[in-house]
């Protein structure tokens, strides 16, 4: 296949981070036609393949609705029932699959087997959460900001309290790439990768923000508008349950941390959470947080990414790293 004709995969943030400000605005758009019975029917005809490797409420849901909505069909494909998890090769999964379907949203352990999968696909891929990334999470969160602060990220300050994980990788390309300052509070041990947080610097650099790296919550939430966190154990991480929850003590977004930021802050979380453990019953049940939110967002985000990958213009955008 010619470069031309590779398909718009999103398998990092960086793939549409060029194009945020334009996707950001079309969710918005999406949220309201939505509310109006008005989708654009852009998946008409299309099926998009949804392939899970790991539980899932919220990723699952939005794309299936999301597809529905733009007129197209869904087909769930747990890699339990697939020949994939009898040892069938992603690359003859890929092959296969371009044949029958538009798209392909993939769950993975490993964003090598993503990065796989779309090596072989003629069809667009997306990430829908791996080891390194969580694309669509981001795009729902930057969604919700954007909602909040009236399209205005220059001048506010995000903080991540908890894991170096994937969901904080994509936090912070995002945030890097909208200019919103992002502070993130991690143990060192668990710190986020230090290729992701040098790619983040150099877009921070140029869109007018900073990225900050500390151990300590208090300092990271200080001053903040906003302040993120995800669970402490994500999912593949079991094994490592005692250590990290002993690791992570401290780490939790509650009243008084809340209570450290600026005026009118609120809390973040993907979801799903781990009450009383990175977030209290009382921050998730109060009037403080825009959790539920960033949840919703997910469908419409999700909608503006589809049509976005499905664009017939293709602007100059950076490239995934891998
Ligand atoms: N936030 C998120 O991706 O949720 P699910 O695991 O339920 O899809
Ligand atoms: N970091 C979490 C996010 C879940 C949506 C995980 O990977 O399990």
């Amino acid at each position: 296949m010619s470069p031309v004709e590779r398909p718009r995969h999103i398998l990092s943030v960086l793939d549409y981070a060029d194009d945020l400000p334009r996707i950001l605005r079309r969710g918005v758009e999406l949220k309201a036609a939505r509310r109006r019975g008005r989708n654009p029917p852009v998946l008409r005809e299309k099926t998009l393949a949804l392939i899970f490797e790991k539980s899932s409420t919220r990723t699952r849901t939005s794309f299936e609705v999301g597809a529905h909505d733009l007129g197209g069909q869904s087909l769930y494909l747990s890699s339990k029932d697939l020949q994939l998890g009898r040892g069938e090769t992603i690359a003859d999964t890929a092959r296969v699959l371009s044949r029958f379907v538009d798209v392909i949203a993939y769950r993975a352990f490993r964003h090598t087997d993503v990065a796989e999968l779309a090596r072989w696909s003629t069809v667009p891929v997306i990430n829908a959460l791996d080891d390194v990334e969580h694309p669509c999470q981001i795009a729902a969160d930057l969604l919700t900001l954007h909602e909040r602060w009236g399209g205005q990220f220059k001048g506010r300050r995000l903080a991540y309290i908890g894991d170096g994980n994937n969901v904080l990788n994509s936090l912070l390309l995002g945030a890097a790439s909208v200019g919103l300052e992002i502070a993130a509070a991690t143990p060192k041990e668990y710190a986020p990768r230090p290729e992701i947080v040098a790619a983040a610097r150099g877009r921070a650099e140029t869109f007018g923000s900073a990225v900050e790296l500390t151990e300590d919550p208090k300092t990271a939430a200080r001053g903040a508008d906003a302040i993120y966190t995800d669970v402490w154990v994500s999912m593949g991480d079991e094994a490592e349950t005692a250590k990290r929850e002993a690791a992570f003590q401290g780490y939790q977004v509650n009243d008084e941390l809340l209570d450290l930021a600026g005026p009118g802050a609120f809390a973040m979380h993907d979801l799903p959470a781990h009450r009383g453990q990175e977030i209290t019953d009382a921050v998730m049940d109060g009037t403080r947080q825009a959790i539920w939110d960033q949840a919703e967002n997910r469908l419409h985000a999700q909608k503006a990414l589809i049509e976005w990958i499905f664009l017939p213009s293709r602007p100059a955008r950076t490239r995934s790293r891998r």
